[in-house]
């Protein structure tokens, strides 16, 4: 097997590599003057070529990278190509929430398999349905959590795990699960008198509790910060964050460490200054669970 690393990879591709014992390619890359992007794998590949490639800011770049990745594989002699990409971009985008719009996710998708995709690992894409609804190809979608989990383990202690919503409920009860800790999603209420919105856990009680609140994005930190703010208005002892794909925008990071965050943590899915743990191991764990595809 080879694994192809790309200006997108943020180190991933060489740990899967180290961890598969799978020769590492690495594309060559550049942009022509009028801006448009060239890539080239510069070695003969054979049987699987696996690439490695995330789909973080600047988004469409990277996506017309991966493209050209695949194509540059089959192109190379790679007999079958399997993507693994730790940030699918464009998935929030599953619906056409107001007429006119684009189905984001669905391009994204299908292009893959149009330039030659054969089989695709994501980690913690928006919506895994999505998979299921526009590929032909076999694809996984992987959680890091117990990564996530683990690294708050001692600095939680005899704490809580929350989700932030009753969508991401899944995360905060495999976090819970290996953390042997329990669980609850966070609902918002809004006081009827002030108007102030704030979001409380629907049976658990926080007071004097540390507290791990588990999503799959920050972004503007919007979310957190008010998660953060109603858990320590409630009592809880400490609040912690976790990820898995830290965006942080618009000084997301300042937003919700005022707010009193003690620490938040992310995955390498896309660079950040909280990037503490690799999703390589998680995408290992798609791999097999698609081996008799690949
Ligand atoms: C929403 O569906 C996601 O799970 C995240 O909660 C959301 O993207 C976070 O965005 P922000 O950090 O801007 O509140």
């Amino acid at each position: 097997m080879f694994v192809v690393a790309t200006s997108f990879s943020n180190g991933i591709a060489a740990k899967l590599a180290e961890k598969l014992g799978a020769r590492l390619v690495r594309a060559e890359e550049k942009t022509f003057p009028d801006g448009e992007s060239y890539l080239r794998i510069p070695e003969k590949l054979g049987g699987t070529a696996l690439i490695v490639h995330s789909l973080y800011a600047p988004q469409d770049v990277a996506y017309m990278k991966l493209l050209m990745a695949i194509d540059a594989a089959k192109g190379a002699g790679a007999d079958r190509v399997v993507v693994a990409i730790p940030y699918v971009a464009y998935a929030r985008q599953d619906k056409r929430f107001l007429e006119g719009e684009p189905i984001t996710v669905s391009i994204v998708l299908r292009g893959l398999e149009t330039a030659g995709a054969d089989a695709l690992v994501t980690v913690d894409i928006h919506q895994p349905r999505s998979l299921d609804e526009w590929l032909s190809i076999p694809h996984v979608n992987v959680l890091p959590v117990k990564e996530l989990a683990d690294y708050f383990r001692v600095k939680l202690g005899q704490g809580v795990v929350l989700a932030p919503d009753k969508g991401a409920l899944h995360r905060a009860e495999e976090a819970a699960k290996v953390l042997g800790l329990s669980y609850d999603y966070l609902e918002k209420t809004r006081d009827r008198v002030t108007g102030e919105v704030a979001i409380s856990p629907k049976e658990i009680d926080v007071s004097g509790k540390n507290v791990l609140i588990i999503d799959d994005i920050i972004s503007t930190g919007g979310t957190i910060a008010l998660a953060a703010r109603s858990m320590l208005k409630m009592g809880a002892a400490n609040v912690y964050v976790a990820c898995t794909h830290a965006l942080l925008v618009k000084g997301a990071l300042d937003r919700i460490y005022h707010e009193g965050v003690k620490e938040a943590a992310a995955t390498d899915s896309v660079p950040s200054p909280i990037s503490k743990v690799s999703v390589a191991e998680a995408i290992l764990r798609g791999l097999q669970q698609i081996k008799e595809a690949i």
